[in-house]
């Protein structure tokens, strides 16, 4: 049996948390053979709740499961982490501005983010769930002196599993057949589900898909709005399929990517594309082996595709000027 793998996440008492601990626990992202150690992060007033989520743990039995630590203190959470999850942040509040929200969440990925620094792994690999997840990554990662930049990453799995499922439906194809889907971007209203590039079956989407401005409008629009539909339909925000695309985020970067695909996930921007480098933007990513991903070069970015990246880069770079003071030089 290999040593366990520690993975800690925050927010564990909540939505997300409650769909994602049993999958990890079960052995479903990092394989039948590799136990884990979970150490389960939340606030003070969660952690009744989160005890007992820790009691179903025990009650799951998981052959796989080692140790479970419940905590509020973040020194004790991150203490030799070698993925941290962070999936818990204060959700916007009626009256609140988008800039209170930047402001009141960026405190907490400011504590995190040098937690992680104290805490964790050598090899520690931070995946920001919690929301506005791009710029929470970006605090973070500005914060944790001394962890490489590459080690930061924001999900928009979520998306990209969305506008898979939306192509499919479309061209009446199971979704394990569309491939190379690009979210661009931020993981809000603005991303860019680039279906120029993406393929169903191998053929680009235009030629399986002649509808044209049903692709420029409607699907771009039910990408981006998902999420807002989710929440008017169940009374609640995403919360499994949240889950599901940690998991896939977290094994697309473990596990070398297919010849010829990328999936998409928000990094630190070396540059590319045009991207203002230091931004966490989501682009086309290749894993080439566990611990080491490329940004994919060369995908054709039309005048339309342009456009629509720019427009998300741009809320991007003032989502950073909005948290500048959380940001050390
Ligand atoms: P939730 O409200 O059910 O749970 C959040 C949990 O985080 C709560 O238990 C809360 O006590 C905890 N928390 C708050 N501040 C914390 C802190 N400083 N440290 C540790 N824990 C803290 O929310 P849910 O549905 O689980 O969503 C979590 C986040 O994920 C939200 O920000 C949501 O917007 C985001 N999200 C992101 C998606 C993405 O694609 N990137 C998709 C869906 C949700």
């Amino acid at each position: 049996m290999k040593d366990p793998i520690t993975v800690s996440i925050t927010g564990a008492a909540g939505q997300i948390g409650y769909a994602l601990l049993f999958r990890i626990a079960s052995g479903a992202v990092f394989g039948p053979d590799q136990p884990v150690n979970l150490r389960l992060i939340e606030i003070e007033p969660a952690l009744p709740a989160l005890n007992g989520v820790v009691m179903e743990l025990d009650d799951c039995a998981f052959p796989l499961l080692r140790e479970v630590v419940p905590t509020a203190d973040l020194n004790e959470g991150f203490r030799g982490t070698n993925w941290a999850l962070l999936v818990g942040s204060v959700p916007r509040k009626a009256g609140m501005e988008r800039g209170d929200l930047l402001g009141i969440n960026g405190k907490i990925f400011t504590g995190q983010g040098k937690a992680i620094a104290r805490n964790a792994a050598k090899d520690v690999r931070v995946l920001v769930v919690g929301n506005p997840c791009n710029t929470n990554a970006l605090i973070a990662m500005n914060n944790a002196d001394g962890v490489p930049k590459e080690r930061f990453f924001a999900m928009t799995r979520l998306d990209e599993n969305r506008a898979k499922s939306q192509l499919a439906k479309k061209a009446s194809v199971h979704h394990s057949k569309v491939t190379n889907l690009c979210i661009w971007g931020n993981h809000s209203a603005t991303q860019y589900p680039d279906f120029t590039n993406a393929k169903i079956n191998g053929r680009p989407v235009a030629d399986v898909i002649s509808h044209v401005e049903w692709l420029k409008n409607d699907f771009i629009k039910t990408v981006q709005q998902r999420g807002a539909a989710i929440i008017a339909a169940r009374g609640a925000s995403s919360a499994a399929s949240a889950a599901n695309a940690a998991i896939d985020t977290v094994k697309s970067l473990i596990t070398p990517t297919p010849a010829g695909d990328w999936h998409s996930v928000a990094v630190c921007s070396d540059g590319s594309y045009g991207i203002e480098k230091g931004l966490i933007a989501s682009m086309p990513i290749r894993t080439i082996e566990d611990g080491k991903w490329e940004v994919v070069q060369g995908v054709p970015v039309d005048a339309f595709s342009r456009e629509k990246i720019d427009a998300s880069i741009k809320e991007l770079q003032e989502e950073r000027d909005a948290v500048k003071d959380l940001l050390p030089k």
